[in-house]
């Protein structure tokens, strides 16, 4: 939520904050503004995507080496030109941004209005800010100092960056709870959210952690923590290549990352598994065996599409391993004084890593002396660092606000983590281990198989040209990928969609099927099958519009649908990495006819950095 950028050194400054906003628009997109120090503080900003500011900045004098941006996402305050970042301070000297979300903002502005400050915003940033200068001023210290000051008092979340036009080369930056990543270059610092920015410059970065203030110039950087003790900055190499994160030739990053899947499930394969040895190596696991293998429980912490990634891999753990699983929405598990035992084991399951809260349910976890297993994306972000070990899921950079690739690798690690713990543990037989392996191996090929026709898809979405709800029905695996299916098509069509599991659909929404009302069945031969069959007959018998996933060579179905697409066949345990695929084709197909902007559906941020 809101990207940042930064810039000091002896380039342009606003050439690379732009490209560094339009990396981060995934971030949010309802305004977006520059800073500037050339003799003198120069600030613009507007409402919109990055490129109506583009627009509004042709012709204007942007000569300056040190710069900063920012993409927002609103918390405080309607999307305007005036609630837009960067804000000024008073005196017109100091500007800044912020990611992030200042909790006890109000006090601090009642006692600041009471000084006889006036605001021109209805912001938290604008508060901080206002704060920092009037400290400064009254301290009669330094901007460093004041910040330090400043950030003490403040409760709640922020990464902020801040120029002083009495001091034109240095940035100063803070961060708690909202990302930061210092690229270093030969004279020169980049500042960002994330990676995506600085990757084209240098691959030498520094992930600030909480509390740390950093003084950034061109040919130094200063990391501090606000106790104003130096601390040596740990220099990390972007293991990124900027292909990653550029379209390659397709028209929406949504649809390039769902086709990228063969191979970041393969990248997420590789080096770990091995089927005709008959191995897994993850270090991660092999070094915490003994907590794994003797969980009392296993509490997956996540939210929305890594969440859904969570329930199927409670289904596979629990039938695998034989140890309780339960599936917490982090939002919920940070408030509610959860019950966390010795012998507990917390999965945390994050594409970006930075989820707010899912960083405070495990915070909470940990401190009440749970462990930590991370199952996270972005690699060095804070759910990461905060995990006592982990498995990347090697996805690469997700840029498409909706998840797709990062689901599929959080299966794959996932199911490797089980498999992993059932060997150890002897719940699964040699026989049913091998064959999961091999199966495991090879997804990436059908997943190319069934990309290879993803044209189908479009004629399906069709179906959903007149439909204002859908309902989204599987069992068993395909369960948490109805509902997954339903996530999607919601946040990409704006089409209301409701998973269910199958056998739940007589409970109540069967009163929604209509002639009008589309029904996905994820239907795969696997144990539940004559099950789900039955309730697709139900659906047709009530005229529904009946779409299924099916499994090549399943004759049945298709006479009970209005359209289905085939899958190869997989062990059910599988079955969920594949299945998906069409699901994410499906939601891309009905938001592109619907002539929407998939890669940033409305009111959504891909990196929810606030609670
Ligand atoms: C859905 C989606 C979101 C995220 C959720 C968690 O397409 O992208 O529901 O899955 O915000 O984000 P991470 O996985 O980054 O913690």
């Amino acid at each position: 939520m809101c990207g940042i950028v930064g810039y000091t050194g002896p380039r342009e400054a606003y050439p690379i904050v732009l490209k560094g906003l339009k990396r981060l628009e995934y971030r949010g997109y309802d305004s977006s503004g520059v800073a500037l120090l050339n003799a003198g503080l120069k600030v613009y900003k507007k409402k919109g995507k990055v490129a109506d500011l583009e627009e509004h900045l042709i012709g204007k004098d942007l000569h300056s080496n040190t710069g900063i941006g920012h993409t927002r996402w609103a918390t405080h305050g309607e999307p305007s030109d005036r609630n837009a970042h960067p804000h000024i301070s008073p005196t017109g000297k100091l500007a800044m941004i912020h990611n992030g979300i200042i909790e006890n903002y109000a006090l601090i502005k009642k006692e600041l209005i009471s000084k006889g400050y006036s605001f021109s915003s209805d912001t938290d940033t604008e508060v901080l800010l206002f704060f920092i200068e009037d400290i400064q001023i009254n301290n009669h210290c330094s901007l460093e100092e004041a910040v330090r000051i400043a950030l003490k008092r403040v409760v709640g979340a922020y990464c902020i960056l801040l120029i002083d036009q009495n001091d034109p080369e240095t940035i100063i930056a803070a961060r708690k709870g909202s990302p930061l990543v210092i690229g270093i270059g030969k004279g020169e610092h980049f500042l960002a959210s994330d990676a995506s920015p600085i990757i084209e410059y240098t691959k030498e970065v520094v992930y600030v952690n909480d509390y740390e203030l950093a003084i950034v110039r061109p040919d130094e950087l200063i990391l501090k923590n606000l106790g104003n003790e130096k601390v040596t900055p740990y220099i990390t190499k972007l293991d990124m290549e900027l292909a990653a994160i550029e379209k390659g030739g397709y028209d929406h990053f949504m649809i390039k990352e769902i086709h990228e899947q063969p191979s970041t499930i393969q990248d997420c394969l590789r080096g770990r598994i091995d089927a005709q040895a008959g191995t897994i190596t993850m270090a991660g696991v092999e070094q915490n065996i003994d907590k794994l293998t003797n969980a009392k429980r296993i509490i997956m912490v996540a939210c929305g599409t890594s969440w859904h990634a969570g329930l199927v891999a409670e289904y596979i753990i629990e039938e695998l391993c034989r140890i309780p699983v339960e599936v917490e929405y982090a939002s919920e598990f940070r408030y509610r004084n959860p019950i966390i035992q010795e012998g507990d084991v917390i999965i945390a399951i994050s594409q970006s890593g930075e989820t707010a809260d899912t960083i405070v349910a495990l915070e909470n976890a940990k401190e009440k002396g749970a462990f930590i297993f991370g199952v996270v994306n972005a690699v060095g972000s804070s759910i990461a660092r905060l995990s006592h070990a982990g498995a990347y899921t090697h996805a690469g950079p997700e840029i498409g606000v909706a998840s797709t690739k990062a689901f599929t690798g959080q299966l794959t690690v996932l199911t490797m983590v089980a498999l992993k713990i059932a060997k150890a543990k002897e719940t699964i037989t040699n026989e049913k281990y091998l064959t999961l392996l091999q199966e495991l191996e090879a997804v990436p090929e059908k997943v190319a198989v069934i990309l290879q026709q993803a044209e189908q898809i479009k004629s399906i979405a069709t179906l959903f040209d007149k439909a204002g709800d859908a309902l989204f029905l599987g069992r068993g695996y395909n369960f948490p990928v109805a509902l997954e299916g339903a996530l999607k098509l919601k946040e990409i069509s704006y089409i209301h969609a409701e998973g269910y599991p199958a056998a739940e659909m007589k409970h109540g929404p069967i009163a929604l099927v209509t002639e009008t009302l589309p029904v996905v069945f994820i239907a795969t031969k696997d144990s539940y099958h004559e099950k789900i069959v039955s309730n697709m007959q139900e659906i047709k018998a009530r005229k529904g519009i009946v779409i299924s996933i099916i499994t090549e060579g399943d004759a049945i179905s298709p006479t009970l649908s209005n359209a289905t697409f085939s899958i190869p066949a997989a062990d059910e345990i599988i079955a969920p990495m594949l299945s998906v695929i069409p699901l994410q084709l499906l939601s891309y197909y009905v938001g592109i006819a619907k002539g929407f902007d998939v890669d940033k559906p409305r009111n959504l941020a891909k990196s929810v950095t606030v609670e």
